[in-house]
């Protein structure tokens, strides 16, 4: 993709201060001999729970990695709360860096999943004892059970759970750990309607409470209508936007963004549904 540029809705983030997650003149591919995913971008990401939107392979969950310093650009710059995401470069080989890092930023990866010995109920309590703030996770421990709807399951180990329950597991993980910025890929996609949106609704309420920003990147444009407090809209020409959600999530500008009229966009968010509800034993 190319020619990522910086759209007149930036005013909407230095609005709102210096970003959680800020990318500078950032450039990124894969690969040396592959097309950069990423070329020159300037983008300031909102704060509050930001909904990542756009076509297919565009984008989405590269620049999620990139601001949570799990890749890193290949020119540019990326700041994370203040810090360039270059400190974490040795995160990988270095736990003490890795701990550092993640202490800032969380990620939920695209079809995480995980086997585990113990049940449910011990790893959260482990998240929570290792949380920057353990008062903080034991005060919304409840209350995390309840949206995500993980309280019916604390005495399984992970691989007993259906895909939907696991993600709604590593979401609880996540909030009870209580890192500023979490990231997460495609986080609700095995999850059931009703469900998803009860977890939305608690995120928006968790980042409003705690001042933590949450990016998801999500299929349904719907549900970022629902939920959204900031936007993030990759257009199919390579443009990435940031912004207010009545702005950038208006039919107009999604349109224009995936290149399609309203009616074959909202059909191709119900077709992906129903494929990967098919995943689901
Ligand atoms: N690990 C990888 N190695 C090489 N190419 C990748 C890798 N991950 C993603 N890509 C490519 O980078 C581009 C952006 O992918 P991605 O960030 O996953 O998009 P989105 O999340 O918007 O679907 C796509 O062309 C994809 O094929
Ligand atoms: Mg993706």
């Amino acid at each position: 993709m190319a020619n990522h540029s910086t759209p007149s809705s930036t005013d909407f983030s230095s609005a709102h201060g210096q970003g959680p997650v800020s990318f500078d003149t950032v450039s990124f591919s894969y690969a040396p001999d592959q097309e950069p995913v990423l070329s020159g971008l300037t983008l300031t990401m909102p704060r509050g729970l930001t909904f990542l939107v756009g076509p297919n392979g565009i984008g989405k969950s590269t620049l999620m990695l990139l601001g949570a310093a799990r890749l890193f650009p290949s020119q540019g710059q990326i700041t994370l709360l203040g810090a360039s995401t270059e400190n974490f470069l040795t995160a990988q080989s270095d736990p003490e860096c890795e701990e550092r890092r993640n202490r800032l930023a969380s990620f939920i990866y695209q079809n995480m999943e995980f086997e585990t010995e113990n049940p449910l109920g011990d790893l959260l309590d482990a998240v929570s004892a290792n949380s920057p703030d353990p008062a903080s996770a034991a005060l919304h421990r409840q209350e995390v059970l309840e949206a995500t709807g993980t309280g019916g399951f604390l005495g399984a180990r992970m691989q007993e759970l259906s895909k939907g329950e696991m993600q709604r597991a590593i979401i609880a993980m996540g909030l009870l750990y209580g890192a500023p910025v979490l990231m997460m890929d495609e986080p609700v996609f095995a999850v059931e309607p009703e469900r998803a949106e009860r977890i939305f609704s608690y995120l928006r309420e968790y980042c409003t409470g705690q001042g933590t920003s949450i990016y998801a990147s999500v299929h349904d444009v719907e549900l970022a209508r629902k939920f959204a407090q900031g936007v993030v809209l990759f257009h199919s020409d390579g443009l990435v936007e940031a912004g207010d959600p009545r702005e950038l999530l208006a039919r107009e500008r999604l349109e224009k963004a995936f290149k399609a009229p309203w009616d074959t966009l909202y059909q191709r968010q119900t077709l992906y549904r129903d494929m990967l509800n098919r995943l689901e034993p």
